[in-house]
């Protein structure tokens, strides 16, 4: 009987781009969805590792009907899963970490546990509070502009985005693991982001990831913010 050849990990990944040897492929992040072994890479959402893997059914609407990505930039809802047990979580903005035990969300689903039982990245804590002169929601290519602009004036920014990276759905930066092993992963496109964002931060910008503005108070010089 012929010997059969195993199979790398982009061959068993079709949906995968860029075609590295399984030697190159750093930064794997395991995981389980619905009780089955996924194979993700740091840094990417969950719904890039979930797609990567020939999933698509992320959740079922209440005729239950599978729902799956459709934004791709946090706006839809359509991607929710339950993460470690907390529901309603974004597939598509929320990084994919090893261990987490994703599970298809139902319709109405249970409120979940406390607080604090939660994965720390599912704890809101809001942080005390920091003051800027100038606060800019979202750092897509509008808000990076604006804060180059108010920058180069003098004005003290910060740019707070609910994304891993900054960069918007336009100049979308690829997974970190992309950063070390495949340098194709940079397009044009993205390339103009990463300028413009190191513009910023050279500027000295403050941009914020992974930041949720609770309360944005208005003072004598600027705003009090309470993010988490
Ligand atoms: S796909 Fe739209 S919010 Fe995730």
């Amino acid at each position: 009987m012929p010997h059969k050849k195993a199979q790398s990990w982009f061959d068993q990944h079709p949906n995968r781009l860029d075609r590295k040897s399984q030697e190159e492929a750093i930064d794997l992040v395991s995981f389980s969805f619905n009780g089955n072994p996924v194979v993700g890479r740091k840094g990417e959402s969950i719904a890039a590792s979930l797609i990567a893997a020939g999933i698509r059914n992320f959740r079922q609407d209440r005729v239950g009907e599978n729902r799956g990505i459709y934004c791709g930039m946090g706006t839809c809802f359509e991607c929710l899963v339950h993460i470690d047990g907390s529901p309603s979580q974004r597939a598509c903005l929320t990084p994919v970490e090893k261990d987490m035990d994703i599970r298809t969300q139902t319709y109405a689903p249970s409120v979940g546990p406390r607080n604090d039982q939660m994965r720390p990245n599912f704890h809101p804590t809001v942080s005390p509070p920091r003051r800027t002169a100038l606060l800019i929601i979202g750092a897509g290519p509008g808000g990076l502009a604006s804060a180059i602009s108010a920058a180069r004036s003098g004005v003290n920014v910060t740019v707070v985005d609910e994304r891993t990276m900054p960069g918007g759905q336009y100049f979308k930066q690829p997974a970190a693991a992309s950063e070390s092993s495949d340098k194709s992963a940079f397009d044009q496109q993205s390339l103009q982001g990463r300028a413009l964002i190191e513009t910023a931060r050279n500027l000295g910008v403050e941009i914020l990831g992974k930041t949720t503005v609770w309360n944005a108070v208005e003072n004598s010089d600027g705003f009090d913010l309470h993010v988490s």
